[in-house]
């Protein structure tokens, strides 16, 4: 009887509304990401992913080794706020796509080359829960594409921040469907090296993600220059 009541309700928003409806779903949901100076972030393209607060709060995202190994692992936030860190690339769970779209799937990427002796990849991932640091990190060593419950420590999200082409990461369980729909937002802490990490919230979506601008490589654009506050 809820069912039949449901689907007679749900046909006659269809056939009243249907073409704002969608376009409700098209514009709220998948809005493109933009970068610093308002294009669409497309896929396959580098950035730096900078602080988007200026001052001692640092610079970009770039590539770190872990203490435990003499291979890149990490992902750090440079402490020099004139350094843009290493560029990203982004690839979308849904491949059709060229354009970097809120609250999808993304894989993130250094193209920079590295020392060649060593084989982890740099695709961001879920590093394991570290007791020490009472929470996960964001690490290196995940593999791209096929997205789905084994791959789901290397898919993370972008969501818009409260200030204009200002984004935060995220990270969704939902990638895998047998997982409940549970988020982190990805924020920032230093570790007992000394180094700024990316770390996930507590649990839920409790606290802020940290804000980043995307800058294009080689665009004119400076940080300073569109001083984000
Ligand atoms: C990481 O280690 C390699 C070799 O051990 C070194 O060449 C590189 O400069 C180090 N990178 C950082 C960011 O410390
Ligand atoms: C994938 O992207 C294409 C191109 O933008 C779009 O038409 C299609 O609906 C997308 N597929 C999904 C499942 O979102």
């Amino acid at each position: 009887m809820k069912t039949t009541t449901a689907s007679v309700f749900l046909l006659f928003i269809f056939s009243t509304t249907q073409s704002s409806f969608l376009f409700g779903v098209a514009t709220t949901g998948h809005n493109p990401v933009l970068d610093i100076e308002g294009e669409v972030v497309r896929t396959g393209i580098e950035y730096y992913a900078v602080s988007a607060i200026w001052g001692p709060s640092g610079g970009g995202l770039a590539i770190g080794n872990s203490s435990k190994n003499d291979c890149p692992g990490i992902v750090v936030q440079s402490q020099s706020d004139v350094d843009y860190g290493a560029p990203v690339i982004f690839s979308n769970a849904n491949t059709s796509d060229d354009a970097v779209r809120l609250s999808s799937y993304v894989n993130i990427e250094f193209p920079s080359p590295v020392n060649k002796f060593c084989l982890t990849s740099t695709v961001w991932m879920l590093d394991d829960f570290e007791t020490s640091a009472g929470t996960h990190r964001v690490g290196l060593g995940g593999i791209k594409g096929n997205p789905g419950c084994e791959t789901m420590r290397n898919w993370f999200q972008l969501e818009k921040f409260d200030m204009n082409h200002v984004y935060k990461f995220k990270y969704c369980q939902k990638v895998c469907d047998t997982y409940m729909d549970v988020c982190h937002e990805i924020q920032k802490a230093e570790d007992p090296d000394g180094r700024m990490r990316l770390v996930f919230s507590a649990d839920g979506s409790s606290g802020q993600g940290y804000p980043f601008i995307f800058i294009k490589v080689g665009s004119a654009t400076t940080k300073k220059s569109s001083c984000v506050e």
